[in-house]
């Protein structure tokens, strides 16, 4: 009898153990055929806003990874554990600290995207990216959000800094060595915010219109090349609405684009929210919901029980997110040590960091030469702005200031110049505080506005410093949109005067002034840009950024970058300007804005990309418009010389070979950039391309280097809405080798024998056509 009754249940538990597998990457199928409807729906939708905040937030101490975005859900019952989405673009943000915890958890502050980009060298972003995939795998996260790949279509979109470029083709190549370096750790990238996601006003409901060519060629492109060249293990869709239907909604975005023409085989999320239309979102190919709630999993399993959604459709997805919870360090047991090796990042940040930082104008002072003491003015000499606000912000363990920068460079900071500024920075913040600012995730720290320094007080510093210095700083983020106005896109009255009155004292005392740029995305240059002696652009270059300004001042470091973007002279001059939101009181954020209604306000509910394929130096090189800095611009401490190039067909496309000396006094790097201008047939064309750039390495003095730059048929390509096919003409087309849009240093021709074409499907049509701006005669 009771042999009987153990047999009995020694076949019951074989039973309940078949009927239980457990999840592992050769068993999905199985998996998913043990799988209630409810469990799939739950696998379908994250683990809420309360799963993964810890400390100043929703306090919970069940958290995997305490200020970690995001979860997706564990079914213990078959062995499916949860995952963990952390942000983001300049380094992994998480809670520094802990409840109970005397341990710190910081993460190295990278360089921000923009600065990768300007770097034009993706093996360095590689690099870069390599190790901060390896804090992302110390710290027990699976995914990193990000890259943030929407294209700088408007100087004053308020998450720029996140991004990378006015081009996509700069963008692609950046973004697909950032996602190669984080994926080469075993975990995973987020692509975002897709697609055409590039204001921040209204950002959870504007619709971009935008023509299928325009789409195709320039907000869509950045995001194939990397789905095509680092096979990310995850897309996030935008919040906003293209051509009248939200992103995340998008079947053809997000399976007919994405899936169908790109061969993507990951996952795609939602942005952060909770949106109406989660059953369209799930049929549109949208695998997860972030943050998650319990609505969504009921949708969810309403909709398949009523066969809106279909048992394909949801099987389709749940499939897919098994196939990437089976990729997961958590899943594969990774033991996470939670002390990566921040010391060895440091010095990699420090030291590759002067390569995306651009030399704008320097009348031979930079290198300093003979400087002992400096009189440094500004406030982000002393409170340096690391990296803009929002998600893109990391809990990083400090930032070098300028003023430090200098020190460890042998230099001496004028003590009094420092106290001061030290002081009213200390009570400028303290006010801010206690005014509200500076308090939650979208705002980070307030940036404090500059001083008021009079000229007597320059003129009593000046006899005891050898030079003068100023730091410009501007800070952006998520939630809101920059202003065309003093303060941010142009510069103060204040820092006018102050940049012309340390002009004026140094110069008459037969001395330099020099300024430091330390900003997140372009500001109004071409007015005061002949006064300084020199301008470094520093953008908001990470947690070593001050270490790094003051390497490259002193000529322990040399700078390399290039602009991902134009400056233009004014605001007005670019085009999309007529169809960005200006900076009235009740556009600076989405956060004022009022849900609901039907207001068709232009800008704020809609806005129309009227300036078509015009992006950029498309526009400016096209239109003959002067710029105050071209894209593609900087200089070097030493020059560069070009060979006669030469250009080769090759089995696709062409190869481009040029051979760069340096002709200096100094060691220095030259990003050679390809443009190509298309024979003259068929569609309007912008008057040259960038379709391919190299890098060389150090040149010593009067050494060389031979690049040779292949760029292929497909990449020559434009969209033809008429035929829905990428074509190219047969024809001469003119390959240039700039040092940046407007200095060609060289010409080659390539004959293309055949027009070619690749078929693409007729998808994401805007509802009304877009009255694009032609340029044609
Ligand atoms: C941002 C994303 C971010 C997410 C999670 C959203 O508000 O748009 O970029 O990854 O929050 O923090």
């Amino acid at each position: 009898m009771k042999k009987n009754v153990l047999t009995g249940l020694f076949i019951l538990c074989a039973l309940a153990m078949q009927a239980q597998p457990k999840l592992s990457k050769d068993n999905i199928d199985e998996v998913l055929g043990a799988m209630t409807l409810e469990e799939k729906a739950t696998l379908l939708v994250g683990g809420g806003w309360g799963s993964m905040n810890a400390g100043s937030m929703t306090a919970s101490a069940t958290a995997l990874v305490p200020g970690a975005a995001g979860t997706t859900r564990a079914v213990e019952r078959l062995g499916i554990t949860p995952s963990v989405l952390a942000d983001g673009p300049a380094g992994l943000r998480i809670s520094p600290t802990r409840h109970n915890d005397p341990a710190t958890y910081y993460c190295t502050g990278f360089p921000v995207g923009t600065v990768m980009a300007s770097m034009w060298n993706p093996s360095l972003v590689q690099e870069l990216t390599t190790a901060k995939g390896n804090e992302v795998l110390e710290y027990g996260v699976d995914v990193l959000l990000a890259p943030g790949l929407n294209l700088h279509r408007n100087p004053l979109c308020g998450r720029n800094f996140e991004y990378y470029s006015e081009d996509p083709l700069l963008t692609g190549k950046t973004a697909a060595a950032y996602i190669n370096g984080v994926q080469s750790n075993g975990v995973g990238v987020s692509v975002k915010h897709y697609a055409v996601n590039n204001q921040e006003v209204n950002r959870m409901e504007n619709d971009s219109r935008v023509s299928q060519r325009a789409l195709r060629e320039l907000y869509l492109k950045g995001f194939e090349i990397a789905v095509k060249e680092a096979a990310p293990w995850t897309v996030m869709s935008s919040y906003n609405k293209l051509n009248g239907e939200y992103t995340q909604q998008s079947y053809d975005l997000l399976t007919t684009i994405l899936r169908e023409e790109w061969g993507f085989d990951g996952i795609v999320m939602t942005d952060w929210g909770t949106k109406e239309g989660t059953v369209k979102a799930v049929k549109a190919g949208n695998d997860l919901m972030e943050p998650g709630a319990q609505v969504e999993i009921d949708r969810i399993t309403a909709a398949v029980k009523a066969g809106e959604i279909t048992q394909e459709e949801l099987d389709r997805n749940v499939r897919r997110m098994l196939e990437f919870i089976v990729r997961t360090p958590r899943f594969n047991g990774y033991k996470y040590s939670n002390k990566p090796d921040l010391q060895a990042h440091a010095e990699l940040v420090r030291k590759a960091t002067p390569e995306g930082l651009v030399l704008l104008e320097n009348n031979g002072v930079l290198p300093l030469k003979n400087v002992k003491t400096v009189a440094l003015y500004g406030t982000g000499s002393y409170d340096f702005i690391a990296g803009g606000t929002g998600s893109g912000n990391v809990n990083k363990p400090y930032i070098r200031n300028v003023a430090e920068g200098l020190t460890v460079n042998g230099l001496e900071v004028n003590q009094s110049i420092q106290t001061w500024y030290e002081q009213y920075i200390a009570l400028a913040k303290t006010n801010l505080r206690n005014n509200g600012a500076g308090s939650g995730i979208l705002l980070g720290d307030p940036v404090i506005s500059e001083m008021e320094v009079s000229r007597d007080f320059i003129e009593r510093m000046e006899p005891a410093t050898d030079i003068a210095i100023f730091t410009l700083s501007r800070n952006a983020g998520e939630g809101g949109d920059r202003y065309a106005l003093d303060g941010d896109w142009t510069i103060t009255g204040q820092e006018r005067q102050l940049i012309q009155t340390l002009a004026d004292v140094y110069h008459a005392a037969g001395k330099k002034f020099v300024v430091v740029l330390n900003i997140g995305g372009t500001i109004e240059t071409a007015s005061w840009k002949h006064i300084p002696d020199a301008i470094l652009l520093a953008w908001t270059p990470g947690q070593e950024g001050g270490y790094a300004v003051a390497d490259v001042l002193c000529g322990n470091a040399y700078p390399s970058g290039k602009l991902p973007m134009t400056f233009p002279v004014n605001y007005l001059d670019i085009p999309s300007s007529a169809n960005f939101p200006y900076n009235h009181k009740e556009s600076s954020g989405s956060r004022d804005f009022f849900r609901g209604g039907q207001r068709q306000r232009k800008n704020v509910d809609y806005t129309e990309y009227a300036e078509g394929i015009y992006v950029g130096y498309r526009y400016f090189q096209s239109a003959g418009v002067p710029v105050s800095y071209p894209f593609g611009y900087g200089k070097s401490y030493t020059t560069f010389e070009y060979s006669k190039p030469a250009v080769k067909a090759a089995a696709d496309g062409f190869t481009a070979t040029i051979t760069v000396k340096n002709t200096g006094a100094y060691a220095g790097k030259e990003t050679i950039q390809i443009y190509v201008a298309a024979p003259a047939a068929g569609l309007e064309k912008p008057a040259y391309e960038l379709k391919g750039f190299a890098k060389t390495k150090e040149l010593a003095p009067g050494e060389s280097q031979t690049l040779t730059i292949a760029v292929d048929a497909y990449t020559l390509a434009s969209f033809n809405e008429a035929t829905s096919a990428w074509e190219t003409a047969a024809g001469t087309y003119k390959v240039m080798f700039g040092a940046d849009a407007a200095d060609i240093r060289a010409t080659a021709d390539y004959k293309a024998k055949k027009a070619q074409s690749w078929k693409a499907n007729n998808v994401l049509a805007p509802a009304q056509p877009i009255n694009e701006l032609s340029l044609q005669k």
